[in-house]
């Protein structure tokens, strides 16, 4: 059996990843969350494991450093890279939406006064936008995107929702919904091919522990 390379992202998806893995007999002992080191082995050394920002994990998979990876949907709409997807974790369910302070929302529901939108998925943004025709100038941020509209850097964010704390806690509320997200197993196309049988029988298995499996 060859040795893979799984790309995890770090932040909310990296419990569940381990969780999942660990469910398949996958456990990796030594991957502490607290700890600085970023490459980790399952205890029986059948995988390696990469610990990666989120937006980094389908650079690792296009360019098989990592033969698969475990990243949001939204991620992947963002990053736009040649991967495969066999499937939907559905863990870490998630919504990218428009939102804008509550008291400046059209109440209509309408988005055509948007002028100026920050966000961290910029490609999701101005995909958007486009498809509604509204012309609207996209700032790139890196996070706390909440702070934008509060301090009038824009007049709405697109951003991730899990919960809607954030949103709440801002002031913020959802104008339009542009996506749905959940966490997804991605895999190099290479990989797909020379290890076809191992990786067709571990997606079989991920999907027999899923919780909708
Ligand atoms: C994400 C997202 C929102 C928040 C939404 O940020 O950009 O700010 O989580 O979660 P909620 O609906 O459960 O409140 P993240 O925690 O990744 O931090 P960041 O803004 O610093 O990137």
């Amino acid at each position: 059996m060859t040795r893979l390379t799984v790309a995890l992202s770090k932040g909310r998806l990296l419990a569940p990843s381990i969780g999942l893995l660990a469910r398949l007999g996958l456990t990796a002992s030594t991957l502490d969350r607290d700890s600085r080191r970023l490459v980790f082995d399952s205890d029986d050394r059948r995988m390696g494991f990469l610990v990666c920002k989120p937006m980094d994990v389908p650079t690792y998979v296009e360019r098989g450093i990592a033969d698969l990876g475990i990243v949001g949907a939204d991620v992947l709409m963002e990053a736009d890279r040649d991967v495969l997807e066999p499937l939907d974790l559905g863990f870490a369910p998630c919504r990218i939406v428009l939102a804008e302070r509550a008291g400046a929302a059209d109440p209509t529901g309408g988005i055509r006064a948007v002028r100026r939108v920050a966000t961290k998925y910029p490609r999701i943004a101005e995909r958007f936008f486009a498809e509604h025709g509204l012309d609207v100038e996209t700032i790139k941020l890196y996070g706390s995107v909440e702070l934008a509209p509060i301090t009038g850097l824009a007049d709405a964010i697109v951003d991730l929702v899990e919960t809607g704390r954030t949103l709440q806690a801002n002031g913020l509320v959802v104008t339009a919904e542009l996506a749905a997200s959940s966490a997804r197993l991605i895999v190099n196309r290479a990989s797909h091919k020379i290890h076809l049988n191992q990786i067709e029988d571990l997606v079989r298995a991920m999907r027999e522990v899923l919780p909708c499996g």
